[in-house]
């Protein structure tokens, strides 16, 4: 299948492009980037024998977007584009709702107009809130504390209701958990500007000594060892996750699916792991808890493998591995290699 892929250029649509080429389709990337490097142009390149079908454009973009999508015959797309921070989104509502919901909008107009009505939606565990029961299921109720997530349930609110007044749309909402790690290459992987948010590219630059030490945000949690449990996935895991949720789109109506590992592990067993596995130190102190921050988040990720057949094959000490590859291989990230 020929498929556009907006943020095509980021952390997760760089490597769902590998695994879109290892599956035999047509990758075409849209991106601003924004939160991205053209470098990871040349990195795919590198990595696949071929140039990248590229356009630099936004989403916003509408008629930009449907120029393209006729003409590159584009089958289906999977939506990346959008801002992911959450403290960002606190502070600058307008900017992410414009983004992630505007750029949403727009990108289903030009869609619509030009035929092209399969869409893959990048959509986040943000969206079941505090859980109510672990692990989560796609059943738990929706229910979002901060405007990330007002924005991807809002958008996902939109494609459900897209989906049911038109039977001619087919959506797959993937909500991933704790994508982390990278390709195996070392030659893309995540690259946080200014001080991470999420932990593992914490844990690295503190490996790596740009970072002095970790901050673990609370040991009194109701978990194991009091620090706080995510579903952590390896990035090439998820990547696959989007090939085996194209077979969905063979049917109209919009199904929401988790893309998970099932597994909980908490702050200080990755700080354990990443210590072993790479044999690095990684100082950290015990701080306040984060407001907002859970105890424990993890899927179900049953359905995902009843429909597609997909599961995550890649464990906590290949996360680990890779991300400190591509840490040590990139200490300054795309720009400065
Ligand atoms: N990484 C995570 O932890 C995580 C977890 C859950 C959901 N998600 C979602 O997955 C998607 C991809 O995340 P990521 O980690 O790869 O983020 P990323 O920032 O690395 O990638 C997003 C890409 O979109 C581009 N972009 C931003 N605005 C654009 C616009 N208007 N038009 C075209 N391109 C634009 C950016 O330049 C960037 O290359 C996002 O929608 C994010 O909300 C990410």
């Amino acid at each position: 299948m020929n498929i556009l892929l907006t943020g095509g250029a980021g952390y997760i649509g760089s490597h769902t492009f590998l695994s879109l080429i290892d599956a035999g389709h047509k990758p075409i990337v849209v991106d601003t980037f924004d939160n991205s490097s053209p470098q990871v142009l040349d990195r795919l390149h590198t990595l696949t024998g071929e140039k990248p079908v590229f356009h630099q454009a936004d989403v916003r973009d509408s008629d930009r977007i449907a120029d393209i999508l006729t003409r590159e015959k584009c089958d289906a797309v999977v939506h990346f584009a959008g801002r992911k921070a959450v403290g960002e989104g606190q502070s600058k509502p307008l900017l992410y709702f414009d983004q992630n919901v505007g750029g949403t909008v727009q990108l289903l107009h030009a869609m619509n107009r030009t035929g092209c009505k399969k869409l893959i939606f990048s959509s986040s565990a943000v969206v079941y809130g505090n859980p109510e029961y672990l692990p989560i299921d796609e059943e738990h109720p929706l229910s979002t504390c901060n405007v990330y997530g007002d924005t991807k349930r809002t958008v996902e609110d939109m494609l459900r209701a897209l989906s049911a007044s038109d039977q001619e749309w087919s959506v797959v909402l993937l909500r991933y958990f704790n994508p982390v790690g990278a390709h195996k290459s070392g030659e893309i992987g995540e690259f946080p500007r200014g001080i991470p948010n999420n932990l593992m590219p914490y844990v690295t630059q503190v490996a790596v000594g740009q970072l002095e030490k970790l901050s673990v945000f609370g040991n009194d949690f109701d978990t194991r060892d009091g620090t706080g449990v995510r579903d952590y996935i390896h990035v090439c895991d998820l990547a696959d996750g989007h090939v085996s949720a194209l077979k969905l789109l063979d049917e109209a109506g919009c199904t929401a699916m988790n893309l998970g590992t099932g597994k909980g592990y908490s702050v200080l067993d990755i700080i354990t792991t990443f210590e072993t596995v790479n044999d690095v130190r990684i100082p950290y102190q015990i701080t306040a808890r984060r407001p907002g921050d859970v105890a424990a988040c993890y899927a179900n990720p049953s359905r995902a493998r009843s429909l597609t057949g997909w599961q995550a094959k890649l464990g906590l000490a290949e996360m680990c591995r890779d991300a400190w590859h591509w840490q040590r291989k990139n200490p300054k990230g795309f720009a400065e290699t």
